[in-house]
């Protein structure tokens, strides 16, 4: 996985990368920009090859969504691929995009290892890399040239501190028995929320707070219905659950609900995300507190490829801002949430 630390100091000369320059869906989309630009700075319009994980939360689509208008937009030629959630399909997707001569190649990798071989092709072919959302575990750190996305180590601390506020708020006294529902096993915000979670129950909640059962859901709705719904049968007396994600969240509180239990009250819930359905459930008291990510990248995105095309140094970790929410928050942010 990335050395953060190494992510927060190094900002790296892609001068080099510059003049370095499927078998899931693919579609092609094609246009000019809203000024008429030509999308790069030689007047030929650049070519972005990009691989999404899949389109398992509304995060996800949200964030599909944020790259195609924001590629529109800069008047790019995008070469889209949806892997499905599988890694063979997104090494396939890059070779197509290695083939076909792109410009520049983004993706949001589906698992942190397992990537080297395809981004050594890349690299000989002097195509540029760039990460988007989540990162890759590499022995070489030049076969990709920045991350545009979250610090989802952070969120997992975030969602530990906002828990503090809501089990002060329930009133809880005593011993806390958690579940947590995982994301996809082996991706970064599955490994990271959950390392940052742990961070803060090791050091101040080391005799309280006990993670009784964890289990991927896969970052998906039916994944944390069903999951939950297992938790309940084992472990029918948890206090809390912290789900990776609102989907897997929402699946959870079908579960919960299904138990004859109340979601939001006899079991408190802290998701990451904020989209849409995960406020509506907080207004509803359903979820207690929500942990932002932000998906819509597409901007920053197209900004940083451009960049990178030029020849231009970039920071080697381009983060994105992010607020938390409690449920007396909901009601109000609700109307102005953007996805
Ligand atoms: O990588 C970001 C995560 O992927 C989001 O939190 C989750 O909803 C998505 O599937």
């Amino acid at each position: 996985m990335l050395n953060r630390r190494n992510f927060l100091t190094a900002a790296v000369g892609v001068a080099a990368a510059g003049g370095l320059a499927a078998c899931a869906k693919e579609d092609e989309s094609s246009s000019t920009s809203s000024d008429g630009g030509s999308g790069g700075s030689g007047g030929k319009k650049l070519t972005l090859g990009f691989s999404q994980v899949g389109s398992e939360s509304g995060w996800r689509s949200a964030n599909t969504d944020s790259v195609k208008s924001a590629a529109k937009e800069a008047g790019y030629t995008l070469k889209f691929s949806d892997a499905q959630q599988k890694q063979e399909n997104q090494i396939s997707a890059i070779r197509s995009f290695i083939a076909q001569k792109v410009d520049v190649i983004a993706f949001s990798p589906v698992v942190v290892t397992g990537w080297d071989a395809v981004l050594k092709e890349a690299k000989a072919k002097k195509i540029p890399v760039v990460l988007t959302d989540r990162s890759v575990d590499t022995s070489d750190p030049s076969l990709f040239v920045t991350l545009v996305g979250s610090d989802f180590t952070d969120e997992g601390r975030r969602a530990a501190k906002i828990l503090e506020k809501v089990l002060e708020k329930a009133g809880h006294k005593g011993p806390v028995k958690i579940a947590q529902l995982e994301g996809t096993t082996g991706a970064a915000p599955a490994i990271e929320r959950a390392k940052g979670f742990k961070e803060v129950m090791d050091a101040d909640h080391k005799d309280d707070w006990k993670i009784v059962v964890s289990q991927t859901g896969d970052f998906t709705r039916a994944g944390g219905k069903q999951v939950m719904a297992a938790f309940l049968q084992s472990n029918p007396d948890i206090d809390v659950l912290f789900a990776h994600n609102d989907d897997m969240g929402i699946g959870a509180i079908q579960a919960i609900e299904a138990a004859g239990k109340k979601p939001g009250k006899d079991i408190l819930i802290v998701t990451v995300d904020g989209v849409k359905d995960g406020f509506v459930a907080m207004s509803e008291g359903k979820i207690n507190a929500i942990v932002e990510c932000n998906p819509l990248l597409g901007p920053q995105l197209m900004e940083v490829v451009q960049k990178v095309k030029d020849g231009e140094t970039v920071e080697r970790w381009i983060k994105t801002k992010e607020s938390d929410f409690m449920q007396d928050q909901a009601k109000e942010a609700l109307p102005t949430r953007k996805y």
